[in-house]
């Protein structure tokens, strides 16, 4: 009888820690347009998967009356489940309960979780939605913002972290997320920045809304703080499940494999005369990218950030790859600060998780004047070179077109330890193209013949450009493997994977690398 009554109190105890700050503060989370903590992971992990943990912890401060308000749980929802049969571990900050904001105890809720994780090899999934440290808490707080950062760094590199914020992540709060590999906001109901509104204009004088300081649509495309923006909370959690589908469990494993009655030996005829006959002419870059994949399905990561470079994963017979390519179509896809960026995080992260890498080229060379130099286009360029050079996985590249100068080198060339590079017929691998190696070349020459000038200019341009303006140079010398058609290129791509599938490569010994940051 003693034992019903037990069993009792503890059904009745979890269906109150269930409701965590009550149906009024729900309700108002709803009318927000926003879901609860439980809603989202109940939408993440496979139906009854999820073991909780730490459902009865509560906060330990007694400052500003915090002894009378209690809540089990402390206002983070904590445990395992499953997406798609995989592990992985999560936490979902509850902000109906002190509007999510971080205590010392959730902190060790979500340190755990995160411990969790790293020993188990499993992914680890943080849903933000928080007011930021408890205010009332002080120092205990930020000490526990201390230790999540902690993991997060320990944990980079092992197992993928991924961040979802689904409401506000404000402060020194920020850097968790900033801190993992991946981040995605909800338009209209998420917003992240180091100081607020009010702050700024206190501050500075500028007048700017929370949505305009740091809304998802701004971090998915000016600043590049997120790599996803979802329209809402569902196609958030979505888009994260996606993500986990191509990427492994941690850095021991690969990801897993999509079969796919996509023949591997499909030939594309439209890729034979998708370049146009000037070079100066943009084409869709996306078309070769869907064009090779399996499925024409492609997974794209910062999609509206630096779309002068493209960057995501696709699977090719089966195995997921990182796919990055210049796009022609986007500033004539040159290299510029935050394309280098963009592109030397994804190269990193499939380096550390075990995922090869197809490099699409055509590539002008690095954006030039003050802008660029004053903000650090060489050290930022360096950043992107440095990923490719150190990377170990399979590395296979195609040349379509441009591949000029050190943008050449730097987009996965074989002296930066590429494994196989291939080029259309139509790649031009050279120091720059025929207009400004003309115009630096002969100068003198045409200075001192103005009536002649444009003759001049036009003959040694056509000199140039059968010198260079090819891909023989390059192939005359081993620079790349082969000079495929670029209808075979799927083809091509993947007997290159599956050829180098056992690759084996390392790095010197050290303690850790010092890139260009
Ligand atoms: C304690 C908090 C809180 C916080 C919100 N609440 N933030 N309690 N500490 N940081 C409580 C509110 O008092 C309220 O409690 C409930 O949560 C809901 O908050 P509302 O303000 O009613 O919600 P909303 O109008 O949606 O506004 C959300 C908000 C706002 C914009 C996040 O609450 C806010 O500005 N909070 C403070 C943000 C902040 O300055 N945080 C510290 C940042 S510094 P009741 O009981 O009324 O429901 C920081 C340092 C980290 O985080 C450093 C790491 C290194």
């Amino acid at each position: 009888m003693i034992q019903t009554e037990q069993i009792e109190k503890l059904v009745e105890r979890r269906a109150s820690a269930r409701q965590g700050g009550g149906p009024a503060r729900i309700q108002a989370q709803h009318d927000k347009g926003k879901l609860t903590a439980r809603e989202r992971l109940e939408l993440l992990l496979d139906p009854g998967s999820f073991e909780e943990y730490d459902m009865f912890v509560q906060h330990r401060c007694t400052n500003f009356g915090m002894d009378k308000q209690h809540y089990d749980g402390d206002g983070v929802v904590t445990g395992c489940g499953t997406v798609d049969g995989r592990p992985v571990y999560v936490f979902a900050q509850d902000f109906t309960v002190s509007g999510g904001s971080l205590s010392k105890t959730m902190s060790e809720k979500i340190c755990k979780v995160m411990d969790m994780a790293l020993r188990a090899g499993a992914p680890c999934i943080g849903l933000n939605d928080s007011g930021g440290a408890r205010i009332q808490e002080g120092i205990d707080a930020l000490a526990g913002y201390g230790e999540i950062f902690e993991r997060n760094i320990l944990s980079s590199g092992v197992i993928p972290q991924i961040s979802g914020i689904f409401g506000p992540c404000a402060g020194g709060a920020v850097y968790s997320p900033a801190l993992t590999d991946f981040t995605l906001m909800v338009k209209n109901t998420s917003y992240m920045f180091l100081t607020g509104p009010a702050v700024v204009k206190s501050v500075t004088g500028e007048v700017v809304d929370q949505e305009q300081l740091g809304g998802a649509s701004v971090h998915a495309s000016k600043s590049g703080v997120a790599h996803f923006a979802a329209q809402d909370e569902k196609e958030g959690i979505e888009t994260i499940k996606k993500l986990l589908s191509y990427i492994p469990q941690n850095n021991m494993e690969t990801a897993p494999e999509r079969p796919s009655s996509d023949p591997v030996g499909r030939v594309d005829d439209a890729l034979n005369s998708i370049i146009p006959d000037s070079p100066n002419k943009a084409y869709d870059m996306y078309a070769v990218i869907r064009s090779i994949v399996d499925d024409g399905d492609f997974f794209e990561i910062h999609k509206d950030f630096a779309k002068n470079i493209i960057v995501g994963f696709a699977h090719m017979n089966g195995r997921s790859v990182g796919v990055v390519a210049n796009q022609p179509a986007v500033l004539a896809g040159v290299l510029d600060i935050n394309a280098s960026r963009k592109a030397a995080r994804f190269v990193r992260f499939c380096d550390a998780f075990n995922i090869p890498l197809v490099t699409l080229v055509d590539v002008p060379g690095f954006l030039c004047g003050t802008q660029q130099e004053y903000g650090a286009i060489i050290t930022n360029g360096a950043k992107l070179l440095y990923a490719y050079g150190e990377a170990t996985v399979p590395k296979v590249t195609v040349t379509l077109r441009k591949g000029y100068g050190g943008a050449h080198i730097v987009m996965s060339c074989k002296q930066l330890r590429g494994d196989v590079n291939y080029a259309w017929p139509s790649a031009q691998i050279a120091v720059m193209g025929a207009d400004g190696a003309v115009n630096v070349l002969y100068a003198k020459e045409i200075k001192a013949d103005p009536e002649h000038a444009k003759e001049i200019f036009e003959q040694k341009k056509q000199e140039y450009e059968e010198l260079f303006s090819n891909p023989y140079q390059a192939a005359m010398k081993g620079y790349i493997d082969d000079i495929i058609e670029p209808r075979n290129t799927r083809f091509r791509v993947i007997r290159a994977l599956e050829q180098l599938a056992s690759k084996r490569a390392d790095v010197p010994a050290k303690k850790h690398d010092n890139l260009p940051l």
